[in-house]
């Protein structure tokens, strides 16, 4: 599975990206925000320090307005991904920047018909958000999994990015259910790598490696 960091901010990209396990990242627009730097500047940046895809969504809600973004996003670098919302005018925007070659990954996917549209649309990716699902008691790992079941069932390429990531464990899910892609904040990345009883053991070692010191 596919490690993306969900993140616009630079320091953390760049930390991130010197685990040597980074494959791309997502931003949106609360993301980018966030951020002081002018969107098109920090893409620039992002897509210079990752060498992976890097989405940037569009925020028109119309075909035409998607498409022009999108065009205009993808100038930016050849990593970028255009990230297009589900919609009948998505799917529409998908449709015609697969036609000229651009990249999408359909955002704001919560159900397996959503996805199965975008893949027929010729989206790259799908991203299922599964923390705002479990926020309002509906399972968001079970539509992953029904996604990638779909999928599996048609042997669609398009990719499943499981988004709206809040835990560790939503990570180990998407991997067990093996989904394609896992996208997550960067403090969901760090705890990933932590364990108690690693803490545990590097304690013990050092303090028994001093004992061999103190001899
Ligand atoms: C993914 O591409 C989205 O940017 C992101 O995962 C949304 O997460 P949120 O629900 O925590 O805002």
């Amino acid at each position: 599975m596919k490690f993306f960091l969900d993140s616009a901010h630079l320091p953390d990209i760049r930390e991130a990206a010197q685990l040597g396990i980074l494959d791309g990242v997502t931003t949106n627009p609360s993301l980018l925000s966030k951020e002081e730097a002018d969107p098109v500047a920090v893409l620039r940046e992002i897509s210079k320090v990752v060498d992976g895809p890097i989405s940037a969504e569009v925020v028109s809600t119309e075909h035409a307005g998607m498409v022009e973004q999108g065009v205009e996003w993808r100038r930016i670098a050849e990593n970028i991904v255009v990230k297009i919302p589900m919609s009948t005018e998505g799917l529409k925007a998908i449709r015609t920047l697969r036609e000229q070659e651009i990249p999408t990954n359909c955002t704001l996917v919560f159900s397996p018909t959503q996805a199965l549209m975008a893949a027929k649309a010729g989206a790259a990716m799908v991203s299922p958000f599964v923390g705002r699902l479990d926020d309002i008691q509906v399972r968001g790992m079970e539509v992953v999994d029904e996604i990638v079941q779909v999928f599996s069932n048609y042997e669609i390429s398009t990719e499943v990015l499981v988004a709206s990531i809040r835990s560790p464990v939503h990570v180990a899910d998407a991997a067990r259910i093996g989904a394609d892609i896992s996208t997550m904040p960067w403090s969901v990345m760090q705890a990933l790598a932590r364990h108690p009883l690693t803490d545990i053991g590097i304690e013990r070692f050092f303090a028994d490696w001093q004992k061999i010191q103190n001899r």
